[in-house]
């Protein structure tokens, strides 16, 4: 089991497969290009089973967009066992995998969509076609990638006229969809349209059906008939840091200790057996808090 100096276990491990993306969402808080070469789906494999061996129980494939690697499928075909392995993808090329992903061991894709006006979509993501994102859900659906989340990044001035309509989309997948109201992380962007996700607690606490506390991070998930909703936020939340459970990998192979800084990664490409076991022990030292709430 690995476990930080503030008694963070890490169960979670993010794998970045690409940090190049067929979208350019204006917000983006993607590291930016990297230094080296994309990982291969062995060295991807091996990197996993190490983290597994030290007691991660859940994947998380990112980009990036993940998709637009060719070999997509054979990553995910390689990773070891574990209790969960997900995807977070923006969508434009799902519908073309999902069959695929799921025979090779995806169980679920987070997808994101912060508006449902295409026009708007288009000029937010820079490009992007809101049909084929549409396209992605559906085919994620019925391939039994459920439940599929929805990321809706909260941007004040440009979708929060948008809750309830994306809510109404929601139900429509009658409970295979569970919407995530996130907060804008203020990283490469200058913040501007910074919204307080938390501002919706009240609305939903006080109609939902049941209130499930998931996981390990405590978060909140509010049931309805026919959806659920979770609001997840990272800025300046010291309950989010404190209970983090998550670690990164980037795309050239680097640990990535904490999702908001970059200046602390460790290199463990090329690595393997009880050396890379050992280096990414170091790694989780160089974990703390980020926002600390003292
Ligand atoms: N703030 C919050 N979330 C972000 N994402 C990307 N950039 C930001 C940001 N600045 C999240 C979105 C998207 C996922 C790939 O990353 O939820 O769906």
């Amino acid at each position: 089991m690995l476990v930080d100096r503030f008694g963070r276990k890490i169960t979670n491990l993010r794998i970045s497969v690409t940090s190049r993306c067929n979208l350019n969402c204006f917000y983006c808080h993607r590291e930016g290009y990297l230094s080296g070469d994309e990982l291969s789906p062995d060295e991807i494999a091996e990197i996993a089973e190490a983290f597994r061996e030290l007691g991660v129980r859940k994947v998380k494939i990112t980009g990036g967009e993940p998709l637009v690697r060719k070999d997509i499928v054979e990553i995910v075909e390689k990773l070891p066992k574990f209790d969960e392995i997900s995807m977070t993808t923006n969508g434009q090329l799902l519908s073309r995998y999902a069959c695929d992903l799921k025979r090779a061991g995806l169980d679920r894709v987070n997808v994101s969509l912060d508006t449902l006006d295409a026009k708007k979509y288009r000029a937010m993501t820079r490009g992007g076609k809101i049909e084929r994102v549409i396209e992605g859900i559906e085919a994620a659906i019925n391939a039994g990638l459920t439940p599929v989340k929805l990321n809706m990044v909260l941007i004040s001035g440009l979708n929060l006229d948008e809750i309830d309509e994306m809510i109404k989309f929601a139900r429509k997948f009658r409970g295979k969809l569970i919407l995530q109201f996130i907060e804008l992380v203020n990283l490469n962007y200058n913040g501007e349209g910074y919204f307080d996700v938390f501002r919706l607690k009240e609305r939903f606490e006080s109609s939902a059906r049941e209130i499930r506390i998931r996981g390990m991070q405590k978060r909140r998930q509010y049931i309805f008939e026919d959806y659920a909703v979770e609001l997840v936020k990272p800025v300046d939340n010291s309950e989010f840091c404190h209970s983090c459970n998550r670690i990164r990998v980037t795309a050239d192979g680097k640990i990535k200790p904490c999702l908001m800084r970059n200046d602390n990664l460790v290199d463990v490409r090329g690595l393997s057996g009880e050396r890379l076991l050992n280096v990414i022990r170091e790694a989780i030292l160089l974990r703390e808090p980020y926002y600390r709430g003292d």
